[in-house]
């Protein structure tokens, strides 16, 4: 039987993560929008590319949160993006709001299900969704990291002229400037970047991941990256519904591990058919570990301003 799998925001992201999980056939999508006939029309757009995909998955767009009864997993992206000169943590207050009432309205349909939040302030917005729903944070967590190092796996491969495939990276903490790649778990076909680049090269790629979602603002001047984001959830997506059991870098709110407590923030965990089924506690160097911390209360302050 097809799992069941929807997004909430028929948006940039949430059509481009729709689309990502409707190629995969595994699930049927419903794709749940504001805004009339959008997720309609976007949801019979992808049905009629079914045929040429190869996919049965069934695809519908909505209005209604009746049409995600049941649903495994819910996705939710509905929320506005940043514009030039914003950082994310300018959206909270309009997110906030957002986020809370999409997540009454999906728990009320789906008491069982999984959720991934991808709006931005992401971590704030995860601990929202996490305090709205009163699920496990085993079962509310956030797309982030597998972004964020998917940007730093980029620029090192094309810096080396390697295989993207080859390339592990590693970026923890919180989606904003504080966010902590660790270069030194950086490999490429299992070597360790610095036996491949000069730290100042390595330095500038991380600088660059640190700013890859402005980066593309700046370009696109009127939102933000959907196909990198979109496709990051759909792998998310897909490490639960296929039971996977990957390791993955994902917003998760600790209780204590990595000796931080309360705060939601990218650690790499074990995601499987009940969501998150470990948080994997690597052993940081006191400057990641001071670094990750510093990360932890940027969201911390940001959290705050929402009074939960
Ligand atoms: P978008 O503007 O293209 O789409 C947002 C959609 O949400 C719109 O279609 C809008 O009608 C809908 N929406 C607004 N309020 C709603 C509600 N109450 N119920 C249902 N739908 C509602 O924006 P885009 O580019 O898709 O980005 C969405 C969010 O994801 C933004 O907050 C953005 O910052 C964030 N984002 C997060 C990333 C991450 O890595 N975590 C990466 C990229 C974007
Ligand atoms: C990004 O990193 C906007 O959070 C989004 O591209």
């Amino acid at each position: 039987m097809r799992s069941k799998v929807s997004v909430i925001g028929a948006g940039n992201v949430g059509a481009t993560c729709a689309f990502g999980i409707a190629g995969k056939g595994y699930a049927d999508v419903v794709l749940v929008d504001i805004v009339d006939g959008l997720p309609q029309g976007k949801g019979l757009d992808m049905l009629e590319a079914a045929p040429i995909i190869s996919s049965d998955a069934r695809i519908i767009g909505t209005n209604s949160y009746e049409d995600t009864a049941e649903s495994d997993i819910v996705v939710i992206t509905s929320g506005i993006p940043r514009k030039p000169g914003m950082s994310r943590d300018d959206l909270v207050l309009t997110n906030m709001k957002i986020v809370r009432e999409v997540t009454q309205n999906v728990v009320r349909y789906s008491p069982e299900c999984i959720i991934i939040v991808v709006c931005n302030p992401l971590d704030a917005m995860t601990q929202m969704a996490l305090h709205v729903s009163r699920f496990s944070r085993f079962r509310v967590f956030g797309q982030s990291g597998v972004l964020d190092s998917a940007r730093f796996r980029t620029f090192i491969a094309r810096e080396l002229d390697v295989s993207v495939e080859d390339v592990f990276a590693c970026v923890l903490g919180g989606h904003g400037d504080t966010m902590v790649p660790v270069t030194r778990l950086c490999t490429v076909g299992g070597i360790p970047v610095s036996e491949l680049l000069p730290k100042e090269k390595i330095d500038s790629l991380v600088s660059r991941t640190v700013n890859g979602g402005a980066e593309i603002v700046a370009l696109l001047k009127t939102g933000s990256a959907f196909y990198a984001p979109g496709i990051a959830v759909a792998q998310m997506v897909d490490a639960i519904i296929l039971d996977r059991k990957k390791i993955l870098p994902c917003a998760t709110l600790l209780e204590g591990e990595y000796g931080i407590d309360g705060a939601v923030v990218g650690v790499p965990v074990k995601l499987g058919k009940n969501g998150i089924e470990q948080i994997m506690e690597i052993k940081l160097t006191p400057d990641e570990a001071s670094a990750l911390k510093k990360s932890a209360d940027a969201v911390r302050k940001v959290t705050k301003v929402m009074q939960i």
